[in-house]
């Protein structure tokens, strides 16, 4: 196994590129599963018509252009740090902007510089899993308007089935480069309390923690913490 240090591999190059070769529109349905095939949907984020609204971690867009399309956010600013993934993003959904914002940045100096800029924020295995959660979540709750909301859907346990960290711990993955060779790079798989502790400790309140079961058997299926908290008033 190669360990790459270098901080600029783009481990996302290869994520979703097949698809983003044969499947070009807007998906017409948004789903939090690890599956994205059943479970709740965009209600979970509140009202966001005619709101702010941040995808963390955005990967290609696609969850963003459905709610671009289908919810009529005032913005919606898809957020990712890979190079790859905003060029694939920007090549299927830059056609709907102004309302699609599609941004290359780490979500956190993102965050950090945009204070009290938004009404809901959210990551579907985005950036919340695969980046420090006590810097993360502390610029979330700054980037939020008082009132405002974050939700995440996040893996319950790892794919192999190992139970996830109890406490606030990350692990190695495998990964590739952009030319092939194997990696790691660290997502966190934290248990329901961490998250909750971690929210706490950020300043945030009303936080709730569910469990979306893996709609079908099987391996690389996982159960989805489906995690919701509040900005202060
Ligand atoms: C598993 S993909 C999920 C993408 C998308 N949310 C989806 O459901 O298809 C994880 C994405 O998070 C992005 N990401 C990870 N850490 C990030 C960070 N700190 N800031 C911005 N993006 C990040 C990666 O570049 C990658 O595109």
């Amino acid at each position: 196994m190669v360990r790459v240090t270098t901080s600029t591999a783009d481990f996302w190059h290869h994520y979703g590129r097949a698809r983003a070769t044969s499947d070009r529109a807007v998906p017409g349905t948004f789903y939090w599963s690890w599956g994205q095939d059943a479970g709740p949907g965009p209600e979970v984020l509140g009202e966001v018509t005619g709101r702010c609204v941040g995808d963390l971690g955005a990967g290609t867009s696609r969850h963003a252009a459905h709610l671009a399309v289908h919810h009529q956010p005032a913005r919606i600013v898809a957020v990712d740090a890979s190079p790859a993934q905003h060029a694939m993003a920007a090549d299927l959904y830059a056609h709907l902007a102004p309302r699609l914002r599609i941004v290359q940045s780490d979500a956190v100096p993102h965050l950090q510089a945009m204070t009290c800029a938004y009404d809901v924020l959210y990551s579907v295995f985005g950036a919340v899993d695969f980046t420090d959660p006590r810097e993360l979540l502390p610029a979330a709750a700054a980037a939020l308007k008082p009132g405002g909301r974050l939700v995440f859907a996040t893996l319950a346990h790892y794919l192999n089935g190992a139970p996830a960290q109890p406490d606030a711990t990350a692990a190695d993955i495998p990964a590739k480069t952009p030319d092939g060779r194997t990696t790691t790079m660290r997502r966190w798989v934290l248990q329901e309390h961490v998250w909750t502790k971690l929210l706490d400790e950020a300043g945030f309140t009303d936080i709730t923690v569910d469990v979306l079961p893996a709609a079908t058997g099987g391996p690389r299926t996982a159960d989805t913490l489906l995690v919701s908290a509040y900005h202060p008033s």
